[in-house]
């Protein structure tokens, strides 16, 4: 049965973006509206919900989005709302508004954010979105599966060139401190070699595996780097250079272009069930969760163990992109 004490509820999207916010958002307000909610925006994540920046939302205010990347709502990071004042402003414009219910589509840093309102008494329900997948508890995040198409598409554009011309390509990938999205693309572009932050490799690794490429006939190196891993890719480039393993070497960052584009058709799926179920999880009087993926079933996973726990890299897909790098 329906809470009855809900009758408007607020979206917002927070932290970076990720492809599969806008199909979230949609679903989110058709879910809701469906209920007989009063669905209501938040512009600007936390940044918009300081400053009362709300705006109620209509079936025909989120149509035609969910072929579209980035999000409609605008995403920020706010300092000023992790102080307690900022929070205490927070809660007070939720009341002012009369927001009985606050889903909360963003990463761990968003979704920490989520916590603490939930804590202080607010109906929240977080949707875990991130390209980085370092969100415990979820096989996925929205805008993984995107963002892994774009890494894939420009490895195997950089591979095209990269064997022309005999060289040797360090490319780095975005992830903070999560190997996910380098690990994964290792794996299905056919990397030499994959560096990232959860695994000390010694430089000397990486040169044996440039050496060895060279020696076996190779006309290319592929070497995928997380943006965390303790070597970054600029710094293993000159290192290689100054060993003349043969190759020529070149650095791609791949940087934003990996956060933006037309969420694939995994994430937009994911994203719309994600938005239904936190609208159901609402409805159900359940706070301080967050959507989760777990094989084909969505739960809800308590807030506090999302953030308590770290997320670890597969050592199984780890071994599996080294093995396979011959
Ligand atoms: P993401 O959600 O993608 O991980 P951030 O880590 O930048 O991105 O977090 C987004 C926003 O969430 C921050 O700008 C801040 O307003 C809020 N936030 C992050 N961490 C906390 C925290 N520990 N306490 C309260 N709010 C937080
Ligand atoms: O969390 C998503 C992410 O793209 C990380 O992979 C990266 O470290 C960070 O955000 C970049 O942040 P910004 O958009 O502030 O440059």
């Amino acid at each position: 049965m329906d809470n009855p004490s809900i009758r408007t509820v607020a979206v917002m999207t927070s932290g970076g973006d990720a492809p599969g916010m806008n199909p979230a958002i949609r679903s989110v307000i058709r879910a809701g509206l469906a209920r007989g909610w009063r669905m209501m925006g938040i512009i600007d994540g936390y940044e918009g919900l300081l400053h009362g920046n709300f705006r109620e939302m209509g079936a025909r205010d989120v149509g035609g989005i969910l072929q579209r990347g980035g999000t409609i709502l605008r995403t920020a990071r706010s300092l000023e709302f992790k102080t307690p004042n900022g929070q205490r402003q927070a809660i007070r414009q939720i009341n002012n508004a009369g927001i009985d219910g606050l889903i909360i589509v963003g990463g761990d840093g968003s979704l920490t954010g989520g916590l603490l309102l939930s804590q202080q008494g607010m109906r929240v329900v977080g949707i875990p979105a991130s390209i980085d997948n370092d969100i415990f508890g979820t096989d996925m995040c929205i805008g993984v599966d995107t963002a892994l198409n774009t890494i894939v598409d420009a490895i195997d554009k950089l591979r095209d060139t990269a064997s022309s011309h005999n060289r040797a390509f360090l490319i780095e990938t975005m992830g903070r401190a999560c190997g996910y999205l380098a690990v994964e693309a290792g794996i299905i572009s056919g990397a030499e070699m994959v560096l990232v932050p959860e695994v000390e490799t010694p430089f000397e690794d990486v040169a044996r595996s440039v050496d060895e490429s060279y020696k076996r006939g190779k006309t290319h190196v592929i070497i995928v780097v997380a943006e965390g891993a303790r070597m970054n890719a600029t710094e293993l480039a000159n290192r290689i250079t100054a060993m003349d393993l043969g190759f020529d070497v070149r650095v791609t960052v791949l940087g934003h272009v990996q956060r933006g584009g037309k969420p694939s058709a995994f994430d937009r799926l994911l994203a719309t069930r994600f938005g239904v179920k936190a609208v159901e999880f609402l409805a159900e009087g359940q706070t301080g969760v967050m959507t989760a993926l777990n094989g084909r079933d969505i739960t809800a996973l308590p807030l506090t163990q999302v953030i308590s726990r770290q997320r670890t890299l597969s050592e199984e897909y780890l071994r599996m992109a080294n093995m396979l790098a011959r």
